[in-house]
């Protein structure tokens, strides 16, 4: 993608903002803003399923009986309190101590690297990741250390080991446990115990983006890594997928002695996550209708997932792949070869109406482990959309020459 241009004369702007692309996904927004496109293309939860009652009746009574609400204020230890019992329903001990309240995943995920960055320092990730991490990256132009993917089996954990062993030494690791965005894949009990393993044999802090980890959709699941160890894995949860994105609000499980370098960079970065999106939360917690809520969301989903499989069963040419993921909103596909992504995006948006992300987007550092994959998001689309969605997709297909 080429880079934004800059009007010359102005002024001077910072190297690596010199150099700055627009992010697909941002613009994809734009594009899906119209009620006509069925969309595929972002991580949007079904915005039917919003418990939008619940909240006009909490924030009609907040805001009369805490006046405060609308006040600068310190975190929430309500929320902090109601989040430890979450994260035990993940397998997960913690502490209100070791909570740190964001504006969602993304802010948990600049603030920490923001901490763990050393000055030309590397990152360790895979070669095909959620773009929101890479953009965190791009202005420290941290050197990238990639390891291979794949949509069935995950992040390649012995790759990890041997760029470790050969002697590199990333200031952190990022991955996904659940619900890999963009590939759906999960990681097996046994990977994350050696990626943890390696984290604690190299001193090397793991990020561990837990954004989907609560959308699952079979019944055994794993714990995230930050079961297996409180000192190396740096956890990042979000109410987005499971609430309501545009409340903004987040958290990480770190550390406690990490609890106060992080304020200090998120009142630098923001001051505090809003104070009434902040009680909002705590409030619905408190109604202890989260956990019904989530298994709602859940079932819902399995069936859209499900339902757009057999859509791409019926519908797609008998070359195509895809992959089942355990969690999450997104569906990976491989196009028959003679598909190009891009061109197949260009008449879907504007013929079939119908938006999907090409998956060399999530390529890092120019790395695409796969040219004609797409990423489908499955949550945000209702039954019937989905199967007019797929089967217009599967015609305009067909209008494409390689
Ligand atoms: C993997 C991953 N991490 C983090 C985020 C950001 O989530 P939040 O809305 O909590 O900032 C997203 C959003 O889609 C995501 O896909």
């Amino acid at each position: 993608m080429a880079a934004i241009a800059t009007t010359p004369s102005q002024f001077e702007l910072a190297a690596w903002a010199k150099t700055i692309t627009p992010s697909a996904l941002q613009d994809m927004l734009s594009a899906t803003a119209n009620p006509e496109v069925i969309s595929f293309a972002l991580g949007l939860p079904a915005p039917e399923l919003f418990p939008r009652h619940q909240f006009s009746q909490l924030a009609s009574t907040l805001l009369e009986a805490e006046p405060l609400a609308l006040q600068y204020g310190p975190p929430s230890t309500t929320l902090k309190t109601a989040i430890v019992s979450l994260m035990a329903q993940r397998g997960v001990r913690c502490r209100p101590e070791q909570i740190f309240l964001t504006n969602g995943a993304q802010q948990g995920m600049n603030l920490l690297v923001r901490l763990l960055l050393a000055d030309g320092g590397s990152v360790l990730l895979e070669d095909c990741i959620y773009t929101g991490f890479q953009q965190v990256l791009d202005p420290f132009q941290a050197k990238l250390l990639t390891v291979p993917t794949n949509p069935e089996t995950g992040m390649d954990v012995a790759a990890v080991e041997a760029h470790l062993a050969a002697g590199q030494r990333p200031s952190l690791i990022y991955a996904i446990s659940d619900g890999h965005n963009p590939l759906g894949v999960s990681m097996s009990l046994a990977q994350r115990q050696q990626l943890v393993e390696l984290a604690q044999q190299y001193q090397i802090p793991i990020i561990e983006d837990d954004a989907y980890g609560f959308l699952s959709y079979q019944a055994d699941t794993i714990a995230p890594m930050r079961a297996l160890s409180d000192d190396w894995v740096l956890y990042i949860g979000s109410f987005s997928k499971i609430l309501a994105p545009s409340l903004r609000v987040g958290w990480l499980v770190v550390p406690e002695w990490l609890i106060e370098r992080l304020s200090i960079v998120k009142e630098a970065s923001d001051i505090g996550t809003a104070t009434l999106s902040q009680r909002l939360v705590a409030a619905y917690t408190q109604t202890h209708q989260l956990t019904t809520h989530i298994d709602q969301l859940c079932q819902i989903y399995t069936t859209r997932r499900d339902t757009m499989f057999s859509a791409l069963e019926q519908h797609f040419p008998s070359q195509t792949r895809w992959y089942q993921p355990s969690h999450g909103m997104f569906i990976w596909v491989e196009l028959p070869t003679t598909v190009d992504p891009f061109k197949l995006l260009d008449r879907a948006i504007n013929q079939a109406k119908v938006a999907f992300i090409p998956g060399s987007v999530f390529g890092v550092a120019g790395k695409s482990m796969s040219t004609n994959g797409i990423r489908l998001n499955f949550s945000n689309a209702d039954i019937d959309q989905i199967n007019a969605g797929i089967e217009r997709l599967a015609t305009i297909m067909q209008t494409l020459k390689a």
